[in-house]
């Protein structure tokens, strides 16, 4: 694929070239070269010409709920807790019923292209065959993603909850079914992955988070959950593990931080010692301004930890995020 256009090239995160009026060559969803005139070998007859047009890389989504899309812009006068309760949890139990996923689904990816965002990691519900619904629509859309079913086996109402085995079962069929319909050799990248995703800890037993890190062991598969994003959250984490010093150790203590292999969102409060473990980890956090400011969870300390070297990606989280558009996670460093 020949494009011509005005290109704005990022191929480092400090390095930002623009190109104007000039020609990009992609074999492969790979770019092989940026040039001011046709790529040798090529003709005009190659070029899809796209005049004085803006071709710029597609936005990336860390972190996103893709079956709370029907919710944004509502309950934001609630904090994380009742707010899973009154709106999230009851939106999520409908995703039992296939036929409402996959209009919701096909709903979610579509908009994702509408809004640019190419690449995303994305979290479904517990439900093994909505999310299998997900993944078939990623797949056919072209666009490259991480996608998990949650895990969720405690303190969750009872239409919205599983247990350990059948958790664990599902989530390893779910990989399992993905890998074999992947390539295996060594260069190739599939464009839609498996993301283990446990809810957050006072969701999940010990038990599962162990089974979970084993499986994520076991068949080399990234995680994402949820971290510090809200006091009264991070309360009842400390109350329900007492064996812990904080909620980021919960995640060490069993198994669920795998090095350049998880992502944490939001990542609010973290204490001295959190930090630490998450630069131990290489962990990636999530930074999700909108759905912080919409939940009054809190004010993420971004350039503290850009400073301390982690990494940090943009999600909107929606449906605590109000909007998919990565050109609006507007953040003062
Ligand atoms: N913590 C646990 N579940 C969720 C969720 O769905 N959204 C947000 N923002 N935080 C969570
Ligand atoms: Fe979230």
């Amino acid at each position: 694929m020949i494009l011509k256009g005005n290109i704005i090239f990022t191929s480092r995160p400090d390095k930002f070239e623009t190109y104007p009026n000039s020609y990009i060559l992609v074999i492969d969803g790979k770019v092989k070269s940026i040039t001011k005139e046709i790529p040798k070998g090529y003709t005009k007859e190659d070029v899809e010409d796209l005049g004085n047009s803006l071709i710029i890389p597609g936005f990336v989504d860390i972190h996103v709920h893709a079956p709370q899309l029907y919710n944004v812009g509502i309950g934001y006068s609630k904090q994380l807790i009742p707010w899973l309760n009154e709106y999230t949890f009851p939106l999520e139990s409908k995703f039992k019923d296939i036929e409402f996923a996959y209009k919701a689904y096909e709903k979610f990816v579509k908009e994702l292209c509408k809004v640019g965002t190419t690449r995303s990691c994305v979290m479904a519900t517990l439900h093994k065959d909505a999310t299998k619904i997900l993944i078939e629509l990623f797949e056919k859309s072209g666009l490259g993603s991480y996608i998990g079913k949650v895990n969720m086996d405690r303190n969750s109402p009872s239409y919205l909850i599983e247990n350990t085995k059948e958790s664990i079962r599902n989530t390893k069929e779910l990989i399992l079914e993905l890998k074999s319909r992947n390539r295996t050799d060594d260069n190739f990248k599939p464009l839609v992955n498996y993301i283990i995703s446990p809810r957050f800890v006072p969701s999940t037993t010990p038990e599962l988070m162990k089974g979970l890190g084993k499986i994520s062991k076991d068949h080399e598969i990234p995680i994402q959950s949820h971290l510090d994003e809200n006091n009264d959250e991070i309360r009842w984490v400390k109350e329900l593990h007492p064996e812990c010093n904080s909620f980021c150790e919960v995640y060490e203590y069993y198994g669920l931080l795998r090095k350049n292999k998880t992502i944490m969102a939001h990542c609010i409060y973290n204490e001295e010692d959190e930090i630490e473990i998450l630069k131990k980890y290489n962990i990636m956090v999530a930074h999700c301004p909108q759905s912080n400011f919409n939940l009054s969870s809190g004010i993420m300390p971004l350039r503290k930890y850009l400073n301390k070297g982690i990494s940090v990606g943009l999600g909107s989280d929606v449906g605590a995020g109000h909007t998919l558009d990565m050109t609006l996670m507007k953040h003062t460093i």
